[in-house]
Parts: structure tokens; C-alpha cells; sequence
């Protein structure tokens, strides 16, 4: 099964990788809960996890607030700049006409399930339904 391919692999490192770095650039938890944590003897994995989780509980919900452009600056630019996996890339008008004839509809559903190498809602677990079309409008105007 081509999913577990290793490029697959690869990604799937990128994709577990990529939401952690922006949530610990984006949130700086100064809860007396998450100071404690910080406090604690670095390395263990299980605090290291929790702090994630805590951080992803503050950002989730109705939408992330940003706009399409600071989303994909954030979430979609690690595979859609370089056209990793083989992930159209912003600005590749011949690459992106097939996919943008498919409609606006039919990109945000592969965008939120996610297509092929694609993960769903592109890493951005946060983003809502309209984060997404507001970032796909973003990349498909350029
Ligand atoms: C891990 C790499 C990766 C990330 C991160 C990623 N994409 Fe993609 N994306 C892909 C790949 C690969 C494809 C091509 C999938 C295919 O058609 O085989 C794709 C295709 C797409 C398409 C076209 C879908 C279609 O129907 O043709 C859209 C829209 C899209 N991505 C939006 C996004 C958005 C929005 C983000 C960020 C929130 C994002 N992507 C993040 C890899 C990625």
C-alpha cells in the first residue's frame, strides 16, 4: 500500500514534527501549571507530551483567528514551498490549474480529509473549515 511507502514515512516524521514546532513558537504558557512543568527535570517524554497536549487544548477550537496567509506560512509552506511528496507548489500556476478546475468545494474537502500524501487539514489540526478555504484562497491566488 503506497501509504506506507517510505516517502510516506518521511512525511508522516514532517507532519508530526511540524504542528509541535509552531504550537511551542506560538504559545508561551505562562500558567503557574505549565511554569511548574518547566521547572520539572527536562527529558522526561511524559511532561513533554502533556505540555504539548496543554498547548494544543489552548489553540483548538473555533478556528486559530489568523489569516489565510499566516496559516500557510505556518502549516502548509513546509510541503507546498519545496512540493514535497509531490505537493503542488504556491505559485506553480501549471500545477495547481487541474486542481483549482476540480472548485473551491471539492479542494477544501480533499484539503480537510486529506488526498494521497496529503495530511488532513495539512497539519493544521487547529484550523476550522474557513481557516482552511481563507488559506486555500490564499495559495491558489498566487
Ligand atoms: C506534509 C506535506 C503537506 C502539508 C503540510 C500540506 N500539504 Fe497540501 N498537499 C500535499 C500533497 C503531497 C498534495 C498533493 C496530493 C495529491 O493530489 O496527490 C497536496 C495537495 C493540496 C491541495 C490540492 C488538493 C486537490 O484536490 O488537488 C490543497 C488545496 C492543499 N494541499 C492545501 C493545503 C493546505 C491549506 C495546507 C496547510 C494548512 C497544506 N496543504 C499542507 C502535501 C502537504
Amino acid at each position: 500500500m503506497s501509504l506506507y511507502s517510505k516517502s510516506y514515512a518521511f512525511v508522516f516524521l514532517m507532519i508530526l514534527s511540524a504542528p509541535v514546532m509552531a504550537i511551542q513558537a506560538r504559545v508561551v504558557d505562562n500558567s503557574p501549571e505549565a511554569m511548574e512543568q518547566r521547572l520539572q527535570p527536562p527529558g522526561l517524554p511524559q511532561l513533554h507530551v502533556k505540555e504539548v497536549a496543554a498547548a494544543a487544548a489552548v489553540t483548538a477550537g473555533n478556528g486559530l483567528g489568523l489569516s489565510g496567509e499566516q496559516i500557510y506560512n505556518q502549516f502548509c509552506t513546509i510541503c507546498h514551498a519545496a512540493g514535497v511528496a509531490g505537493a503542488p507548489k504556491l505559485g506553480d500556476k501549471a500545477a495547481w490549474k487541474p486542481r483549482v478546475d476540480q472548485g473551491i468545494d471539492t479542494l477544501l474537502q480533499h484539503a480537510i480529509q486529506g488526498i494521497n500524501a496529503m495530511p488532513p487539514k495539512g497539519t493544521c489540526a487547529q484550523c476550522s473549515d474557513s481557516d482552511l478555504k481563507a488559506t486555500i484562497e490564499y495559495m491558489i491566488s498566487k
